[in-house]
């Protein structure tokens, strides 16, 4: 365990950049290992979740390899030419790696074990164990708690896999691609019909690969996205765009922190990832978009974020898909902004790298936030700016091996009276492992002005 005390410093100015988009990063690997010829990628996270995608291809054939100006260069086996891994694939706690690579197994003909961290054990995979089984995977999964399918888990892909038409019952861009990316090896058309939109990086880079990909929608926003298998990939350029659910952190703390004036450059803002920005415009915070432009196919732009009033509100459940990550530091918001903040359709964030209600309603109660916990959401009544008291001596946030929960309280720390303790900061690695030095340096004034 790595603990740290996470205490108020000076305002937060100047201008950071924050590392690629993580979901951007492991299509960019999946996708560049199945293609044909040399994938370019650069702006690659190189965080442990990323790595745990570049591992497992690796395995399974594709070249994978850092070259010294930073650039990720990927020769794949083409589509269908996956290889049998020699070794259980170890995905620690990433539940992109762990259900997307699922999808590709299955319409391969090869045998895969995959195992993870105590936390990414715990998560149901079901979800994608029931339409990969409709295509003719098999699959020996170990019992999880209240009947549900968890890792360590066996698959058995099927050469031919059969193409099924999918309607999703959880809004879910991990299964959505699950299925889509075991459509790539399959003839015939594989069909997903997403009722509300997640989010769509898998539907934009696999048109960029060269699959043929057409997405219908109808008029109540589903969307219906057709794959025509078995398709062919072509190697390419990839740029990968800022991760906007890591520029989220630095977002609040702008916010939230007296006298702060910070822009964050080359924030990735595709819409279906980009709700927290308008709910933080609705509660009354300053966030500009600057510049916008696209970067490999996504929309960008540089944010500048000032220290804002902020204001509770009670956030629409529609938005749940398109901030589904941001709501620990959404809470952090809440707990200093005036008044109360209702958020509700929360249940899957239940479900991820830790129960993200408990623990958040736990963390904040533990810095001297004032929280109720229902079903599927959370209920904050914030202090209307005064700094939270933070934890007492001896007491630390337990963030349970989940990344988001440690740098949501390392930003609630730095609107806190006493600081806030944080049990172990190793987590941050899996997704933002740069988080403490570009803190630490905003707080020295080395953040270029
Ligand atoms: C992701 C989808 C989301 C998100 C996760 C990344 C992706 O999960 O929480 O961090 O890259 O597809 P769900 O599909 O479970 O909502």
């Amino acid at each position: 365990m790595r603990p740290r005390r996470f205490r108020a410093m000076g305002p937060l100015t100047g201008r950071i950049r924050v590392p690629g988009d993580k979901s951007i990063s492991h299509r960019s690997i999946m996708l560049g290992a199945l293609a044909l010829g040399e994938t370019r990628v650069s702006g690659l996270l190189e965080g442990e979740d990323v790595l745990s995608t570049a591992g497992a291809m690796r395995a399974m054939g594709a070249s994978v390899v850092r070259e010294d100006n930073g650039d990720w260069v990927i020769h794949g086996v083409g589509v269908g030419g996956l290889l049998q891994p020699q070794a259980a694939l170890d995905m620690g706690n990433s539940g992109t790696s762990t259900r997307l690579l699922m999808g590709l197994v299955a319409s391969h003909a090869i045998t895969a074990t995959f195992v993870g961290d105590a936390s990414l054990s715990k998560r149901p995979m079901g979800r994608v164990i029931e339409p990969l089984s409709l295509m003719g995977a098999e699959f020996t999964p170990s019992p999880g708690a209240n009947g549900s399918q968890t890792l360590p888990l066996m698959m058995r892909g099927a050469a031919p896999a059969v193409p099924i038409t999918y309607r999703l019952p959880v809004a879910s861009a991990q299964v959505k691609s699950a299925v889509l990316l075991a459509g790539l090896n399959t003839p015939g058309i594989t069909t997903v019909i997403e009722p509300i939109p997640t989010r769509d990086h898998s539907e934009r880079m696999l048109k960029g690969f060269g699959a043929r990909l057409e997405v219908e929608r109808e008029a109540d926003g589903t969307r219906i996205i057709r794959l025509h298998g078995e398709a062919e990939l072509t190697g390419r350029r990839i740029t990968v765009p800022g991760d906007p659910s890591s520029a989220a952190f630095f977002v609040v703390a702008a916010l939230i922190v007296p006298g702060s004036d910070l822009v964050i450059e080359n924030v990735g803002l595709n819409p279906t990832r980009a709700a927290l920005f308008d709910v933080l415009r609705a509660m009354g915070g300053h966030i500009e978009e600057l510049d916008r432009r696209e970067v490999g196919g996504e929309p960008v732009a540089d944010l500048h974020v000032r220290h804002s009033a902020l204001t509770g509100i009670a956030v629409d459940p529609a938005v749940v898909p398109s901030m589904v990550d941001e709501f620990p530091i959404l809470f952090v918001a809440a707990a200093l902004a005036k008044g109360r903040t209702v958020t509700t359709g929360l249940e899957e964030l239940r479900v991820k790298e830790s129960d993200r209600l408990a623990v958040m309603h736990a963390a904040l109660e533990l810095a001297g936030a004032r929280v109720t916990e229902t079903e599927d959401g959370l209920m904050i009544d914030g202090t209307g700016g005064e700094p939270l008291p933070g934890t007492p001596e001896g007491a630390a946030i337990a963030t349970h091996l989940d990344h988001r929960i440690a740098m949501s309280l390392a930003v609630a720390g730095l609107a806190s009276k006493g600081g806030v303790e944080v049990d172990d900061t190793r987590p941050i690695a899996t997704s933002f492992p740069v988080f403490e030095s570009l803190l630490d340096g905003l707080a020295s004034g080395t953040a270029r002005a």
